[in-house]
C-alpha cells in the first residue's frame, strides 16, 4: 500500500517508517525537519521538506504522490510535543498542531485521501480518579499540548462525518526505546522525557537526576507512568491500517497497562549501572499516577506490547551508548 507519513523524520514517526517499509509498503514522509532529521528517514522512504501549516507545499506533495492513486493511509506524526514550552507559549502550539493539522486533513480532502491515523496522547485525560484509563474516561487536558492534541481529534471526528474520512486516534502513553537495528532511537540534547534523563545519567552523560516530587500518593511517593516500546507502537499503526480499510473509525489507547514510578525506573537501569539522583519538588502539570487499559486494542486490533521494561531500557541504553561512541 502506499502511506503517506506526517512527521516522519521524528521519533516514532521514523520507526513506524522503517515498519511500514518491512512490511513491504511504499512510503512517503512529509516533515519540516524542526525536530527531526533527514537521516532517520529510511532510504526506500521519499522524502518532502513541507511544512503542514503551508497548504501551498502540502497540496504540493500530495499531488506530486496521488496523481493517479489517492494515499490508502496518512499516519500523521507531525506536533509540537514539549508540555512546558506549550504552558509558555501556547499560540505556538494551536497554530503547529490544531491549524497544521486543519490544513492537512483540508489537502487530504482535495486529494481523495480519506483515511488518516493520528497521534494523540495519555495527555488528553489529565488527572483521573484512579490514574488507570481506558477510552472513555472523562478528558481533562492539564496543558495546552494535551487541549491541542484533544482538539484535533475532536476536528478530526468532524471532518470524518462531514467528508466520508476513516480515522483510527491512538493515544499513546510513555514511549521509549530504540529500533533493533540502533539506526534511529530518540537523541536529542536537555530532554525532558524519563527513561532517556535516567539512561543519561547512568552513562555519564548527565551529572545526576532530579526525581520532581517525593510526596505523591503512589506507593513510594514517585509518579507513576506506563511505558512502551516504540517499536511496539510502530506495529500497532500498521495494524489500524486494516481497520481502516473496514471503514471503521476508532479512538484507541496505546500503552502496557502496567505502571511504573520514576524510582522503579531508576532501580532498573540501576541493575546495569549506578545513577545518580536526588529528590526535588513537585514539577507543574505532572499528574501522580497515569497508565492506560489496554483491552480496546487487544479487542479491536489484536494488538499487545511484546517488548517490557526492561527490554525498553536494555534498547535505549545499547541506543545511547553507540550515539555517546560516535560523538
Ligand atoms: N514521544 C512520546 O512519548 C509521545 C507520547 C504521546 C504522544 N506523542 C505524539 O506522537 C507524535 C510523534 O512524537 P515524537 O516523539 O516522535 O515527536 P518528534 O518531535 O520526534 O516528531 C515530530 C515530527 O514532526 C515534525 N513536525 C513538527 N511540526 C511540523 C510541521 N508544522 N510541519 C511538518 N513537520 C512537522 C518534526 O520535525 C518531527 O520530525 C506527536 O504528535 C506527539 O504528540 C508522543
Amino acid at each position: 500500500m502506499k502511506i503517506c507519513v506526517v512527521g516522519g523524520a521524528g521519533y516514532i514517526g521514523s520507526h513506524t517508517v522503517y515498519e511500514l517499509i518491512d512490511a513491504g509498503h511504499r512510503v512517503i514522509v512529509i516533515d519540516n525537519l524542526s525536530n527531526g532529521v533527514r537521516s532517520a528517514v529510511h532510504s526506500k522512504a521519499s522524502f518532502y521538506n513541507a511544512d503542514i501549516t503551508d497548504v501551498c507545499a502540502l497540496d504540493m506533495a500530495f499531488k506530486t504522490e496521488c496523481g493517479a492513486e489517492p494515499f490508502d493511509a496518512v499516519m500523521h506524526f507531525a506536533a509540537k510535543i514539549v508540555v512546558p514550552e506549550s504552558v509558555e507559549n501556547p499560540s505556538l502550539y494551536y497554530y503547529n498542531n490544531v491549524e497544521g493539522t486543519r490544513s492537512l486533513l483540508d489537502v487530504m480532502v482535495k486529494n481523495r485521501c480519506k483515511n488518516i491515523i493520528f497521534s494523540s496522547t495519555a495527555a488528553v485525560y489529565g488527572e483521573t480518579e484512579t490514574g488507570v484509563c481506558d477510552e472513555k474516561t472523562p478528558t481533562k487536558p492539564a496543558s495546552p499540548y494535551g487541549e491541542t492534541k484533544l482538539a484535533v481529534e475532536k476536528m478530526i471526528g468532524w471532518f470524518a462525518k462531514a467528508y466520508g474520512m476513516n480515522y483510527c486516534v491512538f493515544r499513546y502513553f510513555n514511549v521509549a526505546g530504540a529500533h533493533s537495528s540502533l539506526k534511529i532511537g530518540l537523541w536529542r540534547e536537555n530532554m525532558t522525557h524519563m527513561i532517556p534523563a535516567v539512561v543519561e545519567t547512568a552513562i555519564g552523560i548527565r551529572d545526576r537526576l532530579i526525581i520532581f516530587g517525593s510526596d505523591y500518593d503512589t506507593l513510594d511517593g514517585t509518579c507513576v507512568r506506563d511505558y512502551i516500546h516504540v517499536s511496539d507502537i510502530a506495529h500497532a499503526h500498521l495494524l489500524a491500517i486494516d481497520l481502516l480499510q473496514k471503514n471503521r473509525s476508532e479512538i484507541i489507547n496505546l500503552g502496557s497497562s502496567k505502571g511504573f514510578s520514576v524510582k522503579e525506573v531508576i532501580d532498573e537501569v540501576s541493575k546495569r549501572h549506578f545513577v545518580n539522583f536526588e529528590y526535588g519538588n513537585r514539577r507543574m502539570g505532572d499528574v501522580p499516577k497515569i497508565v492506560a487499559s489496554n483491552r480496546k486494542a487487544k479487542e479491536l486490533l489484536g494488538w499487545s506490547p511484546r517488548l517490557g521494561l526492561a527490554e525498553i531500557i536494555n534498547s535505549d541504553l545499547a541506543f545511547r551508548q553507540k550515539m555517546a561512541e560516535i560523538g
